[in-house]
């Protein structure tokens, strides 16, 4: 090469670094193709807009949030003064509890879920077994292996208590009912669940990166590490994750069957699902009962057409991932310990374990039919399965409590 051929050849590599400054910026962000953006920017904005629950004339009230704050965090409302709602439910640990099981007078059969961004929810409980949230916040006060009090209790103690009465008062515009302990017991529970329903999670590290995405801005979202890049990859592609876990709240609010052994302790089954819509129609606080504030039972469609099925069978409800990092361990009954072992668990699944529906075809001859084909094993590689690990990690707040809406009331009860 000429002297002046090694000039215009070495000019032109620097004019090729020149050129390429916006590039240099976003190399760490992987190339999404436009379905895979149009699959991700479906798990945001966060956090949704806020609307009151028809069914509970107290939602949204300050006193009656309030109220339910002091309730969440008073012993008193349990057999023996010994455990509240937040014994379970703990502000430090993103309002689960980090035990395999809940334990309250007695250990339970399930884990403890958080009750962050339950607003959000269609059906409460692992298995469904509610429709609203009211009905759920009374549901631990009633079972004999958490808070273990009655109705008379629980009326009683809202009705003697001079602050709490008072309290109740501002909130319900009328005292505790003299005479019906059920109606009082409810009210309690609606004052629980408007504080509940304020109880958000903050913004993470995939909320940045998909706003990021949103706005076009490259260079931001490159910020985001590039082994969440690629789990996310895995979660909304192969691993197809989001069918199940779709949304803003990173789940579509309803239930599905996982292959997780479902034995309990004393050897009985969990049914899950098929239990819960059993329960659901039986109970008196649905919302198609006599304690939904909601004239129009607007909000019961979906409980007036949910139908009972062997689909149900061990059929557990699809958790929200939000805050995921926080509340190990994992399932309904805390069967895996890490985020590893959920990713493994997936990767590996053994469809024999799920559950078929079994049918007969137009000749009488029996046909067993898997459920649907939505899981099958993954068979990741370990560096897939770290990548998926820390794309799970993206998904926890930045900052504990941040996203928690601040409603303030001045009481002056005493
Ligand atoms: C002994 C521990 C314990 C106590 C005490 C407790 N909970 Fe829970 N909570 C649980 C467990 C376990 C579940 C899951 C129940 C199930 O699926 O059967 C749960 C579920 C919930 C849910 C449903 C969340 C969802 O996403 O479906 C809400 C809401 C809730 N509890 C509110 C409360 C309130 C309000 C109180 C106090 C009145 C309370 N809990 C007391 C352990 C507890
Ligand atoms: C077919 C629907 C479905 C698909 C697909 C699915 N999940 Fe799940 N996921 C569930 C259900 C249902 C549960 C709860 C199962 C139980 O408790 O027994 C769950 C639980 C979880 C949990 C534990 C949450 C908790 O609070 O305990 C994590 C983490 C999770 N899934 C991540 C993933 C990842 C990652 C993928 C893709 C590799 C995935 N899921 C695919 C339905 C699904």
């Amino acid at each position: 090469m000429t002297r002046r051929g090694i000039f215009i050849f070495a000019a032109a590599i620097v004019a090729c670094f020149a050129l390429r400054p916006a590039a240099a910026d976003d190399g760490n962000l992987l190339r999404f193709t436009p379905e895979e953006t149009r699959r991700i920017l479906q798990h945001g904005p966060w956090p949704r807009p806020w609307s009151r629950d028809p069914s509970n004339r107290v939602s949204g009230k300050p006193a009656a949030i309030a109220l339910g704050e002091r309730l969440f965090f008073d012993p008193r409302l349990s057999s023996g003064n010994s455990l509240s709602c937040a014994s379970c439910h703990l502000p430090a640990k993103s309002f689960a509890d980090g035990r395999k099981l809940g334990v309250g007078l007695e250990e339970g059969d399930r884990n403890t879920p958080s009750v962050l961004n339950v607003r959000l929810n269609r059906w409460f409980g692992w298995d469904g077994s509610n429709d609203n949230l009211w009905a759920q916040s009374v549901r631990p006060m009633l079972d004999p292996r958490e808070l273990a009090v009655t109705a008379r209790h629980v009326a009683d103690f809202m009705r003697n208590d001079r602050e709490l009465r008072c309290r109740y008062q501002q909130a319900f515009g009328a005292p505790p009912a003299p005479a019906d302990d059920e109606a009082v017991m409810v009210d309690t529970g609606k004052a629980l669940a408007a504080y509940q329903e304020t109880l958000v999670s903050g913004r993470t590290p995939f909320d940045d990166f998909r706003d990021a995405l949103a706005r076009g801005d490259r260079q931001a979202a490159a910020r985001y590490p590039q082994n969440a890049q690629r789990g996310l990859r895995i979660f909304i592609g192969k691993g197809s994750c989001n069918l199940c876990h779709f949304g803003p709240n990173f789940t579509n609010g309803e239930f599905h069957e996982t292959g997780i052994p479902v034995l309990r302790k004393l050897g009985s089954v969990d049914w899950g699902r098929y239990q819960g819509i059993k329960m659901l129609q039986a109970s008196r606080f649905n919302l198609e009962g006599p304690y939904s504030d909601d004239a129009s039972r607007s909000t019961a469609t979906s409980s007036r057409h949910v139908a009972l099925g062997p689909q149900n069978y061990e059929q557990f409800k699809i958790p929200s991932l939000r805050n995921i990092a926080l509340t190990a361990p994992y399932m309904h009954n805390g069967h895996l310990a890490t985020l590893r072992d959920v990713v493994k668990h997936y990767s590996e699944i053994d469809l024999g374990l799920l559950h078929s529906v079994h049918l007969y075809d137009s000749d009488g001859v029996p046909q067993t039919l898997p459920v649907d084909n939505l899981l099958k094993p993954l068979k990741l590689s370990g560096q897939e399965i770290d990548d998926v690990v820390a794309f799970l990690h993206t998904l926890t707040e930045k900052r504990a409590g941040a996203g928690i809406r601040r409603v303030t009331h001045k009481s002056n009860c005493r």
